[in-house]
């Protein structure tokens, strides 16, 4: 690019006898930050903000004093035929912001800072915020009271608790109580509270009546993202706007009740099996079973899957958590903001990977396949389900936790997988060195589903109906102090505005 082309014409001038109050005024009319200063029609010199200002300094009464006292007399100048990257270093080099662009001794026009950002399509520090990281990594985004996720230590928390602690000590309902009400129940709250979620398990007729036609359009994650919209318009839910936050909690109390059902009932559908009718004597992890199975669980399984779902709760600004809060951002009603947490999730880099992790299992096959296969797959460039983390650079908390689970329940599976898990771990340390991947919540997680019965199918709606509960709070919190969340990209295609072809 030649300084022909990106320079601004004609130049703004004034004479070195206009008083500086004049040029200050020609200056503001035009918008710019300076004047090229001529003298029978040659230039002379030129006027900056900064020239304004020396002499603002130093007294002088700008409606008397010209402008030929105070301008850079005989500045350097720019040749039309020189090319871009001269006129750039021109500048810089002498701190200059403008320089006049003269043919012979005929003024031209002015090449300024802001028409070099504006050929290389940068723009001014102030108009665009600095870039944010690809993927926005470790980026922080908003203030939070519900939890936190500390990648390096290996550590997350719901409220002031460990996760893993409250796994080891609560039921799902407590720690569902703590994140709708930031503080544990005691007896009495705990059972007011298992009454009041247990008695909205049953669907909404309308959707009921509907769940029949739609259970086996798509796969679950899909049934169940239908089935929310659905539910939030049966019964009527609002935008955020015109919803109290009381409100919005009633709405994300009773959607979180029923979103087992509704997966129980799809599942069974689609399974050509009669939909099982939610009890209300069970806890939400055991009837979650007995819906799918129709028989009452084990003890030790129906205490895995809820361990499991409080280990699943929550975790920080996950994908699908953020979707819910963006969403919400724009006020629209919960079940819009729960749909699209739900599509999120369902991806294979975020919770869609259970299944494929056991998938990968069986693909493996034996303990002595593992070395060859997973070597051979990450030299492929391919990823393995359940490992690697955006935020853990060491073990996942949650990983180590449903290991103990999944040992604890027993079964010829468990064994086989922590084989799988030495070797990868090693495989990857050799091929991805400095990444620090390990296994993630997934990998265990489809264990333990799959010891206590839970088809593969419905391993991450199963992670979906603990997340719900996740989500719905960060919905009520980016209610209580909401801005839009509309962040900007950067432009890098080929310079607008180019001429619109004709037709
Ligand atoms: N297998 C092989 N290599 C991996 C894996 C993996 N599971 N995870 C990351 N890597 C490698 C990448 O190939 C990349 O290598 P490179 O530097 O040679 O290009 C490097 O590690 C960094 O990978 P990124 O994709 O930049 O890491 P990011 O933080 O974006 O990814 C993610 C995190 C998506 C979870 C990733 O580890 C992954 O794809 N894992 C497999 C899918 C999975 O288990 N998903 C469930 C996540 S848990 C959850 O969301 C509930």
């Amino acid at each position: 690019m030649l300084v022909r082309d990106l320079m601004s014409a004609p130049a703004v001038t004034c004479g070195t006898d206009a008083t500086l109050s004049k040029a200050a005024e020609t200056m503001r009319g035009a918008e710019i930050g300076s004047l090229v200063v001529t003298h029978e029609g040659k230039v002379a010199g030129i006027l900056t903000e900064r020239d304004l200002l020396r002499a603002a300094a130093a007294g002088v009464d700008p409606v008397t004093d010209a402008v030929g006292l105070w301008m850079t007399a005989n500045p350097d100048a720019l040749g039309p035929e020189e090319d871009a990257a001269a006129a750039w270093a021109s500048l810089t080099h002498h701190h200059y912001r403008h320089l006049p662009v003269v043919d012979g001794e005929d003024l031209i026009g002015v090449v300024s800072i802001r028409d070099l950002f504006g050929a290389a399509s940068l723009r001014p520090a102030g108009e665009h915020a600095a870039d944010a990281p690809r993927g926005l990594e470790g980026v922080v985004v908003a203030t939070t009271t519900v939890g936190d996720v500390r990648g390096r230590e290996g550590f997350y928390h719901y409220r002031q608790y460990s996760a893993v602690d409250l796994a080891a000590a609560r039921s799902f309902e407590d720690v569902w109580y703590l994140l709708f009400n930031a503080e544990l129940p005691d007896r009495t709250q705990a059972e007011a509270f298992g009454a009041e979620v247990r008695s909205m398990r049953a669907l909404p007729p309308g959707l009921a009546d509907l769940l029949p036609a739609i259970a086996r359009a798509g796969s679950p994650l899909d049934v169940l993202r239908t089935s929310v919209s659905l539910f939030g318009s049966e019964l009527g839910w609002k935008p955020v706007s015109d919803g109290d936050l009381e409100t919005v909690r009633s709405e994300a109390l009773a959607l979180c009740a029923a979103v087992p059902t509704i997966l129980a009932t799809a599942y069974r559908i689609r399974n050509g099996l009669e939909p099982v009718a939610p009890r209300d004597d069970l806890s939400f992890a055991s009837n979650y079973l007995w819906m799918m199975t129709g028989t009452e669980p084990d003890p030790a399984y129906a205490r895995a899957i809820d361990q499991y779902l409080i280990i699943a709760t929550d975790h920080g600004f996950n994908a699908s958590t953020f979707t819910a809060r963006v969403i919400t951002s724009t006020q629209a009603d919960l079940a819009a903001a729960i749909c699209g947490a739900i599509g999120a999730l369902s991806g294979p880099l975020h919770g869609g990977a259970p299944s494929r992790a056991l998938d990968m299992l069986d693909a493996i096959g034996t303990p002595e396949n593992a070395e060859p296969w997973l070597r051979r797959a990450v030299e492929n460039n391919e990823r393995l389900m359940g490992f690697g983390h955006r935020v853990y650079k060491t073990e996942d908390p949650r990983s180590k936790f449903l290991r103990q689970v999944a040992q604890d329940l027993g079964g010829s599976l468990v064994g086989y997988a922590m084989e799988v898990e030495k070797t990868a771990v090693r495989v990857l340390a050799e091929l991805k060195p400095g990444r620090e991947l390990y296994t993630n919540v997934e990998f265990y997680a489809g264990v333990v589903m799959n010891s206590c019965g839970v088809p593969r199918e419905m391993f991450t709606p199963t992670f979906a109906a603990a997340r719900t509960i996740g989500w719905s709070v960060n919905v009520l919190e980016q209610m209580a102090d909401n801005r839009l969340i509309r962040p900007t990209a950067r432009y890098i295609g080929p310079p607008p505005p180019q001429p619109v072809p004709p037709a």
